[in-house]
């Protein structure tokens, strides 16, 4: 099984959940540093202070990855590395060091794909609302400018936000992730304010001219009625609505899916904060739409619940995982088939976009073995249905280009702290010690051959 030439492979990591060294070289605090250390937050109490080390192993990393044979290397840039304060001067140590990663990969023949927010949000620009304030998308635009300006020349593919419902609906809805807010309101307000941001950035990236690939990438998941009756039906059509046509729709369509707003009007929140000219901003033409793919939602309709923590509470239903699904160390669903049906989705509804999977992966209870190997053959299993899964989308005609393994490395795996592995490769915290698992070469394998036996 075949895929097309300059197809690109590789491995995604980002800037809070491996690098540590978060008061190094002038880097402030971001929001991940202090919702993880805010008591109850995270399992265990765990940090991203140390996390992998990465920021002080830069270059044993990037060998790491010439030994996988990485043909692409997905990283995000901390903010607080480059403007502590989010706006205003610019810190130069922090610029050399995406600088150094940056020339580490060319000199490995590793195209570079940079995502510039993956929710490390400077703490200072929370202190000001974060991103339910309107000026924080001009404040991402400027930094956006900056980093574009110091590394354009050598990073070919850009993607200005990673997954907004994530650092909206978690961040600012249920709670769950930092800032730990927990207001619908606020959620959409964050919605509107990230995508404004996104268009402004892209804005300030094409007005250079120079000639990039420059997109965003989304979390994205199917949504499958629990039962066979239409009030499943309604509440998946809800949950699509928050989860998936509330970033597509705008980026790609120009609008806001006008059943999931009007579903919050007729409960007294307010609709994303609008104004004039944004939503042509937001929809400047992307060159690539970067997928996340994971899992599909199964959900329930559930009318007395009550707003809470749960994801989706506040949409009065419930998510549900089949009892006969095979699950991850993170107890999500493995359903390959959710990603063929979401590449297919995106072609036939969305204009047929470039697409890469900027993340897909699972995590899995490894363990060193007496040996000093890892083991494991389940993720080389899921990766392998899922590479499949890829390979019957472009098919059918998806313009996919590229896939991203989560992760190249274990690492804080954000409220969840280092309880769940991810990577290719294993990290032994205590030590930092990096040990490739059997998918590692497995996946380097499948590089060499772009593709997998039949
Ligand atoms: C995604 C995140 C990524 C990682 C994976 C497991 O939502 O973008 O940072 O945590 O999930």
């Amino acid at each position: 099984m075949h895929f097309r030439d300059g197809f690109l492979w590789g491995a995604a990591t980002a800037s809070y959940q491996i690098e540590g060294a978060v008061n190094e070289d002038g880097r402030a605090p971001s929001i991940w540093d202090t919702f993880s250390h805010t008591p109850g937050k995270v399992l265990h109490g765990d940090t991203g202070d140390i996390a992998c080390g990465h920021y002080h192993r830069l270059e044993e990393d990037l060998d790491l990855m010439a030994d996988l044979g990485l043909q692409a290397y997905r990283f995000s840039v901390a903010w607080p590395r480059i403007q502590p304060d989010g706006s205003g001067a610019v810190n130069q140590r922090g610029l050399d060091f995406y600088r150094r990663l940056v020339d580490g990969l060319r000199e490995r023949s590793i195209e570079p794909m940079l995502t510039l927010y993956h929710w490390d949000l400077p703490q200072a620009l929370e202190d000001t609302g974060g991103w339910t304030n309107r000026e924080t998308s001009e404040r991402f635009a400027d930094y956006a400018g900056i980093v574009y300006e110091a590394l354009s020349a050598s990073v070919g593919f850009w993607i200005t936000l990673n997954e907004p419902w994530v650092a909206a609906w978690l961040g600012h809805g249920y709670g769950l992730h930092a800032p730990g807010h927990r207001e619908s309101g606020k959620a959409l307000a964050a919605t509107h304010h990230l995508l404004l941001g996104h268009g402004l950035a892209m804005r300030a990236m094409r007005e250079t001219g120079r000639d990039n690939q420059l997109g965003v990438t989304m979390n994205l998941h199917p949504a499958l009625p629990g039962r066979d009756r239409d009030a499943d039906r309604e509440a998946a059509r809800c949950v699509d609505g928050q989860a998936n046509r509330l970033y597509l729709d705008p980026v790609f369509r120009g609008s806001y899916p006008e059943d999931l707003i009007s579903f919050y009007e007729n409960r007294g929140v307010n609709p994303p904060p609008v104004r004039d000219g944004d939503l042509e901003t937001i929809s400047i033409p992307v060159d690539f739409l970067g997928v996340n793919y994971y899992f599909r939602h199964t959900v329930r309709d559930a009318p007395d619940q009550e707003p809470s923590q749960e994801p989706f509470s506040d949409l009065a239903v419930r998510g549900i995982v089949p009892h006969a699904a095979e699950k991850t160390a993170m107890g999500w669903p493995v359903d390959p088939e959710g990603l063929t049906q979401m590449l297919v989705r995106i072609k036939e509804e969305y204009g047929d976009p470039p697409i890469y999977v900027t993340e897909n992966g699972r995590a899995v209870h490894d363990y060193v073995d007496p040996e000093g190997g890892v083991d494991d053959e389940e993720r080389i299993s899921y990766l392998d249905a899922h590479f499949r899964a890829a390979h019957a989308a472009m098919e059918r005609g998806v313009d996919l280009r590229g896939y991203m393994v989560w992760s190249l490395l274990d690492n804080f795996e954000w409220a969840e702290g280092y309880s769940k592995r991810f990577g290719l490769v294993y990290v032994d915290y205590p030590t930092g010690k990096r040990i490739p698992k059997a998918s590692a070469g497995w996946y380097a394998g499948v590089i060499r051959d772009n593709g997998l036996e039949t």
